[in-house]
């Protein structure tokens, strides 16, 4: 079994205790900080190696992977303070990076640190395609279906409730649309991302349709995911992070 030494997790919610499933046993010790520190005290009676940790110790202890599993509020209130611990640095809550100032001040501190920051495909697939495609994507339209309950309204008809950039789309939706800010990461150009949200009370799962458009061909891909303990995050985005982690410790790495 591969030890991966130390993990320091932010947040301890529905992908957490996903990922913990299939990692935790294979890690020495994991620090967690949540903001509800009884949600530790929960993992804690599972795992063994679960330490409770203010994030303000977290340059006192010898960590190799940041996990971020919590906001796009945490990604910018504690991404300086670690970009200072030159670690692994996973995020999943890729939506901070569509403020364009973190994004700025972020990339600015990345230069001159020494960590490897990781982004996850989350709750969609297709990145491998959009990084091969390269600068010939025009343009890609992002069509996530959800119910409406996960966008806390309340409506008994299907309904467009966003249509726009996917920078607007964030800030309106910053628990709901990472994947649309994790697109445009990986094509590079923000301006080329447009979402269209809809809210259906008929939808027995989360979707996300992919369109992209570029000099080399057009991909359409069609994402249906069951939904999970937790009405706003799809099982397939803890499983992605598991899937980086486990492909960064294996020496033969397919699709990358
Ligand atoms: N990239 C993707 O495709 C994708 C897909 C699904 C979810 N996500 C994102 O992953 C993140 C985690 O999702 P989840 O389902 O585990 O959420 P969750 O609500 O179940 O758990 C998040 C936990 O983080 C804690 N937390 C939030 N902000 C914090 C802060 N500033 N400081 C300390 N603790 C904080 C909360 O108390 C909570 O316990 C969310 O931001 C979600 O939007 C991304």
């Amino acid at each position: 079994m591969v030890i991966l030494l130390n993990f320091f997790v932010i947040g301890a919610g529905n992908c957490t205790n996903v990922i913990a499933k299939d990692l935790f046993s294979k890690v020495s010790n994991v620090y967690i900080f949540d903001s509800s520190k009884e949600k530790v005290e929960e993992l804690k009676k599972v795992y063994s190696n679960v330490i409770y940790s203010d994030f303000s110790d977290i340059d006192k202890l010898n960590i190799d992977y940041v996990i971020e599993c919590a906001s796009v509020d945490a990604v910018i209130r504690y991404s300086e303070k670690i970009l200072d611990l030159n670690t692994n640095y996973v995020i999943i809550s890729s939506g901070a990076f569509g403020d364009d100032l973190f994004r700025e001040r972020f990339m600015e501190k990345l230069n001159v640190s020494n960590c490897n920051v990781f982004i996850p495909s989350g709750a969609v697939g297709g990145i491998d395609l959009i990084h091969s495609l390269g600068d010939s994507v025009e343009k890609i339209v992002l069509n996530t279906r959800k119910s409406p309950k996960s966008f806390g309204i309340d409506t008994f008809e299907e309904k467009i409730i966003f249509e726009g950039g996917c920078k607007e789309a964030i800030k309106r939706f910053p628990q709901n649309i990472n994947v649309a800010i994790t697109l445009a990461l990986a094509v590079k150009d923000f301006e080329k991302v447009h979402v269209i949200i809809t809210a259906d009370p008929y939808v027995k799962s989360n979707s996300h349709n992919i369109t992209i458009e570029s000099k080399i061909g057009r991909y359409s891909l069609n994402l249906e995911n069951y939904p999970s303990d937790n009405a706003k995050t799809s099982l397939l985005a803890p499983l992605s992070i598991i899937g980086l982690i486990n492909k960064l410790n294996n020496n033969f790495k397919v699709g990358v």
